[in-house]
């Protein structure tokens, strides 16, 4: 792909795509996921190389983005700070430079949205956004179809219709979930119950939506979490803000999802987190492990959703 070629695309931000494409994406994950689960080949990517570049650490990004590329037949290169020359300051421009002369499309998990908008900006590319400090767009993807996987109904022709008007509960950080959620309410016609402790708001310049119509504040957590139809939550402390650890343990005390939040939701809410979990902090085991959580096939739709999205960024629509 040419550089400033009119069709080519990246995925560093949730609000990147348009509706339709969304409604396409989640169509597209259907199908790929049924042909993996039936075994049987899928192989559009034969000669296309992902660069999947790891500023943090990752296992579920990491295993979905490299089993997916495999599986339709292309091949993965893997790249951290620690091994390459981004730890030793090369920036990120001249990496895109380079990189984005030899691989087909790019992965990226790093610190500031600033970094990978630098990297996009350069690449010859389609580049996708593995997580940063102020979104993770793919999580949500795959957050989404997982939803709609649960509580669509079966064969709609439009899978974004069981979206619209739902509510979904944040209990927690407003960091880069947080965030993602809220462009997803934005631009999908729902609606986000976000309740953080004080100090740990979400922002609608920071979270990129136009302004607050595509969320509600609630100063309790078991507010947030009445009435809704899906009750999500996620770490204390995201990676890269360590440092704060023990102030966050005491703000987020309260911010724990358990039984009583559930049991105010909707009774066929599900429920989500992103992983890694940390049982007893910001979530009961008796809520990640009981039955209305999806946290496994939230977890294995990344890849399928990823593969879509893979899919669309290098051959466009299929059929
Ligand atoms: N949810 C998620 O992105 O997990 P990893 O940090 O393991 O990639
Ligand atoms: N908010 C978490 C998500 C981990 C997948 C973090 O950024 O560390």
């Amino acid at each position: 792909m040419k550089p400033g070629h009119r069709l080519m695309k990246h995925f560093l931000q949730f609000k990147d795509l348009r509706a339709e494409e969304y409604a396409y994406l989640f169509e597209r994950a259907r199908i790929i996921k049924q042909r993996f689960k039936n075994y049987e080949r899928y192989q559009p990517l034969v000669d296309r190389t992902l660069a999947m570049i790891f500023e943090k650490a990752s296992t579920r990004t990491r295993v979905s983005f490299e089993a997916g590329m495999y599986q339709m037949g292309g091949s993965v290169v893997n790249l951290t700070s620690g091994d390459s020359q981004l730890g030793r300051a090369e920036p990120a421009e001249d990496t895109a430079r380079v990189v984005s002369r030899m691989v087909d499309i790019v992965m990226i998990r790093t610190y500031e949205q600033t970094k990978i908008e630098a990297f996009a900006a350069h690449s010859r590319v389609p580049v996708i956004n593995g997580l940063t400090n102020e979104y993770h767009p793919c999580q949500i993807l795959a957050d989404l179809f997982t939803y709609i996987e649960h509580r669509g109904p079966r064969g709609a022709t439009d899978p974004l219709q069981c979206l619209q008007g739902k509510v979904v509960a944040w209990v927690g950080d407003g960091n880069n979930m947080a965030n993602t959620w809220l462009q997803a309410a934005e631009i999908l016609g729902f609606k986000v119950h976000v309740s953080t402790p004080s100090g740990y708001e979400v922002d609608p310049a920071a979270a990129g939506v136009s302004d607050t119509s595509c969320y509600q504040v609630f100063n309790h957590p078991l507010e947030a979490c009445a009435g809704a139809h899906l009750v999500t939550t996620d770490v204390w402390t995201s990676m890269g803000y360590e440092a704060e650890n023990e102030e966050r343990r005491k703000a987020f005390v309260d911010w724990c999802v358990d039984d009583e939040m559930m049991a105010l939701a909707q009774p066929d809410a599900l429920f989500m987190h992103c992983l890694p979990a940390h049982r007893g902090e910001e979530v009961t085991a008796e809520v990640i492990d009981g039955p209305q959580s999806v946290v496994w096939d939230e977890a294995e739709n990344r890849m399928h959703v990823q593969k879509a999205l893979m899919e669309y960024l290098l051959l466009g629509r299929i059929g």
